[in-house]
């Protein structure tokens, strides 16, 4: 099992290129089914979790191959319309799948997929969805078996909740699916946008993505496209909090500052100044941090939820109580555990953690409990005095591409074993 070995208390200075959006690059992948042709995915990602998007079209008879920074997908003759269960629990996106299956193939099965626990992650409004579009859906033994007798239909499907992933299922069960779908209450997130523009550039019509009321009109096919998958802006938010904890300078090159105002408003309340460039951003750490008032995780544009471990991470050498109330799921502390380990004064009380600074943060033995939890307690190991073990970091692979050589170019001690 590989683990990092972080020494920790380096300023971090210079310049990082950001890397492919994952939570773009993985619905854009099972997209990439609906499409005859072949779809070209710059900007794409190395991460485990792409790897698994990548073995489960091949699981449906489609060639994906990783050239570079591209993925290439040519999903020209289907074979299969069944997703193995070892690669359904890889990932949690392995249920975007759905959508995509059912849109090209208008059958599917499949069972509950895996990914991060972070409480109870239903799929309820998935299934609702579909079956407002003509999917009849059986469960047996815990696998969905899909099927559409008269082909999907356009339908009106309000989402009690604005869910990413339900949003990104209805679109691509929509694109070729007879008449219009709108979807009211729709995720707004910058990812839904990117989804749709690959869509559209492969032949969709879908209008208002980014905005709560989406429509789609289908259309009988979708020629594959050349798209550059948008920044990550989590490992942006990321690379910042590492930044701000160790009181370095970083320029973090391909982002994109419109898309984090929530996250860029703490950290400039904290007292780091954020320089905002065309397509770049440069935070400015060194100064001494301050409390800041309460953050609520909540759906885009507000404050992400996949932000909320990191950024506690320089709220702990911060001046002050800051409290996180995290609003979107019920079990998203589970790194407060290994931080107070490494020297936090962190409490849970319900849904927030309120988090007491300045202190010292002091390496020790700790395991990534989930993909951003595991970050932070990354970013804690950069900030800490000592050495830092991180166990467990195939959680981080899932979302990080390469992260020890990203933070060795910018001055931190930190290698894989
Ligand atoms: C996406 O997950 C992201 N994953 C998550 O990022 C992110 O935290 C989340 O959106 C919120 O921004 C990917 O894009 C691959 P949701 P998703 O459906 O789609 C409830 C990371 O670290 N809900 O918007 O699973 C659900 O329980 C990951 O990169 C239902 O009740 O999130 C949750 O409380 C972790 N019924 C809330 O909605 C449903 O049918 C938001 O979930 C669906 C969701």
């Amino acid at each position: 099992m590989q683990r990092f070995v972080i020494h920790g208390g380096k300023r971090l200075e210079g310049e990082i290129t950001v890397q492919g959006a994952k939570n773009s690059a993985l619905p854009i992948l099972s997209a990439a089914l609906l499409c005859k042709g072949e779809s070209v995915l710059e900007n794409c990602p190395r991460l485990s979790d792409v790897y698994a998007a990548c073995r489960i079209l091949g699981s449906l008879g489609c060639r994906c191959r990783l050239e570079g920074t591209s993925a290439v997908i040519c999903a020209d003759a289907p074979t299969a319309a069944a997703v193995p269960e070892g690669l359904m629990q890889e990932m949690r996106s392995s249920i975007i799948f759905m959508g995509a299956m059912l849109g090209r193939m208008g059958t599917c099965s499949l069972g509950y997929p895996g990914g991060c626990e972070l409480g109870p992650r239903p799929i309820d409004l998935h299934l609702a969805a579909l079956r407002r579009m003509g999917v009849r859906i059986r469960e047996e033994d815990g696998i969905l078996r899909c099927t559409a007798p008269g082909g999907l239909h356009g339908a009106r499907i309000h989402l009690a909740l604005p869910s990413v992933g339900a949003t990104e299922n209805i679109l691509l069960a929509a694109v070729m699916a007879k008449g219009e779908t709108v979807i009211t209450n729709a995720a707004r997130e910058p990812e839904i946008m990117d989804l749709a523009a690959y869509l559209n550039g492969c032949g969709a019509r879908i209008e208002g993505a980014g905005c709560s009321t989406i429509r789609v009109e289908g259309v009988p096919s979708l020629t594959g496209c050349t798209h550059r998958i948008m920044p990550d802006r989590i490992v942006t938010a990321t690379w910042l909090a590492a930044a701000a904890a160790t009181g370095g300078r970083l320029r973090l090159a391909g982002t994109d500052a419109a898309s984090l105002e929530s996250v860029l408003d703490v950290f400039e309340e904290m007292g780091c100044r954020c320089k905002r460039g065309q397509d770049s951003l440069t935070v400015y750490g060194g100064c001494p941090l301050r409390a800041v008032r309460d953050i609520r995780t909540m759906p885009y544009p507000g404050f992400p939820t996949d932000a909320q471990a990191v950024v506690t991470v320089p709220l702990c050498l911060a001046d002050g109580a800051s409290v996180i109330e995290e609003t979107v799921f019920s079990d998203r502390f589970r790194h407060v555990d290994a931080l107070v380990k490494m020297g936090a004064d962190i409490r849970i009380v319900g849904r927030a953690a309120v988090i007491r600074g300045p202190v010292t943060l002091h390496g020790a033995q700790v395991a990534a409990t989930d993909l951003r939890g595991g970050a932070a307690m990354l970013t804690a190991a950069l900030a800490a005095q000592g050495e830092t073990v991180l166990t467990d970091i195939r959680h981080i692979d899932r979302g990080y591409d390469s992260p020890e050589q990203v933070l060795r170019s910018v001055g931190a001690d930190i290698v894989r074993i």
